[in-house]
């Protein structure tokens, strides 16, 4: 069994519309039904904090205060780790937050990281896949990130001197050491991503393919790239080197990770998500999600939050039960909204229902 951690109380303060919330969810998933508008999704965005600084949303601190309330907002989570309870506080503070862990004053965010991992499927989400490569791509990071710590370390290094080699070339400034030193902390850094997104990959399918509920649909994940594991990072500078005046040019890299392709397919039909229908598309996209939560529980022992908002449009009664089903079998604190609670009818037991 995965560690499992869970919210068990929330209470939220002039958080968007809501000015005094709070709830106890017994340690369970929580369903949360009240009509559009009501305030469903404010609420995991408020869990969503844990995670990320500017939430779901991306939004401001200040697009967070509750409109009719001069005073701050707050969000309080009585939080179990796995091992322990935290008493965490995130709140407003000059249009920066304040964090809290146990009544001592965080100075940064890194402290949350390490004690919460959240992940989530938002309506906004929903073509994802069917964007661009480069949409695609973010999205494989995304859940690169989730697996491997360095993931994102290494992401931001191999960036940063991607756009300082680009800013010079595209200046003519054709200093060679500074090329060289830039160019090898592309190459080091995307050997390691390429590594990474190839054993995240691996995991991911080989959970799709063993460890989904019998009806949920499957998806394949097809990735290819201009490196291959045995090129080492000498040659990825050597090829960097050599396509400096084309790169110069075109204002692109030529030779390089950010050119990998990742599309998704599905399994029983093999054919392109994007030739699949709406609904289909979304059961793909959350196959991908749940199995990547699965497969962090399998492979990490550790379980994070999982927040799906909206998450039964677009689906008939057949996937809503297989949905649930498949939610149920992941065995980590879930957070699900939804207008209609008669989709969890069956399922009384399994949940602890909000109305809002
Ligand atoms: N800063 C804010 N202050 C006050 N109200 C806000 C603020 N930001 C958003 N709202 C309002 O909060 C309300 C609830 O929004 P939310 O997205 O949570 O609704 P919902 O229950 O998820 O609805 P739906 O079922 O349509 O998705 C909206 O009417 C929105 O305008
Ligand atoms: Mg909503």
């Amino acid at each position: 069994m995965a560690t499992h951690c869970y919210i068990k109380k929330l209470k939220l303060h002039n958080f968007r519309n809501h000015s005094n919330f709070e709830l106890d969810s017994n340690c369970n998933s929580v369903v949360i039904t009240g009509k559009n508008g009501i305030g469903k999704t404010n609420i995991l965005e408020a869990i969503s904090l844990l995670a990320k600084s500017n939430g779901m949303k991306k939004a401001k601190a200040s697009e967070m205060q509750n409109r009719f309330s001069s005073e701050d907002w707050a969000v309080y989570y009585g939080f179990f780790n796995g091992t322990d309870f935290n008493s965490i506080g995130i709140a407003k503070n000059f249009n920066k937050k304040l964090i809290q862990v146990d009544g001592k004053t965080q100075s940064s965010y890194s402290s949350l990281y390490r004690i919460s991992n959240v992940v989530w499927l938002i309506p906004q989400m929903d073509y994802i896949l069917l964007n661009s490569p480069s949409d695609r791509l973010k999205f494989l990071d995304r859940i690169a990130s989730l697996f491997e710590e360095n993931y994102t370390y290494c992401y931001m290094r191999y960036r940063k001197a991607k756009h300082e080699r680009s800013k010079l070339l595209r200046e003519n400034i054709l200093d060679e050491n500074w090329l060289s030193s830039l160019e090898n902390i592309m190459a080091v850094n995307a050997v390691n991503i390429l590594d990474m997104r190839l054993s995240v990959l691996k995991i991911l399918q080989d959970t799709i393919d063993n460890h989904s509920t019998k009806f949920f649909p499957k998806v394949s994940l097809k990735f290819s790239s201009q490196l291959t594991l045995n090129d080492t990072a000498e040659y990825f500078q050597s090829r960097l080197k050599e396509n400096r005046a084309k790169d110069s040019l075109t204002g692109r890299v030529t030779f390089c990770v950010n050119n990998d392709r990742f599309q998704v397919f599905c399994q029983k039909r093999d054919i392109p998500i994007n030739l699949c229908s709406t609904g289909e598309q979304k059961l793909l996209l959350l196959s991908i999600i749940l199995s990547s939560v699965k497969a962090r529980c399998i492979h990490y022992n550790k379980a994070p939050l999982l927040l799906l908002d909206d998450i039964m449009s677009h689906l008939d009664k057949h996937y809503r039960k297989v949905l649930v089903e498949e939610i149920l079998s992941i065995k980590c604190q879930t957070w699900v909204t939804d207008v209609d609670r008669n989709n969890f009818d069956s399922y009384i037991d399994s949940f602890k229902f909000i109305e809002l």
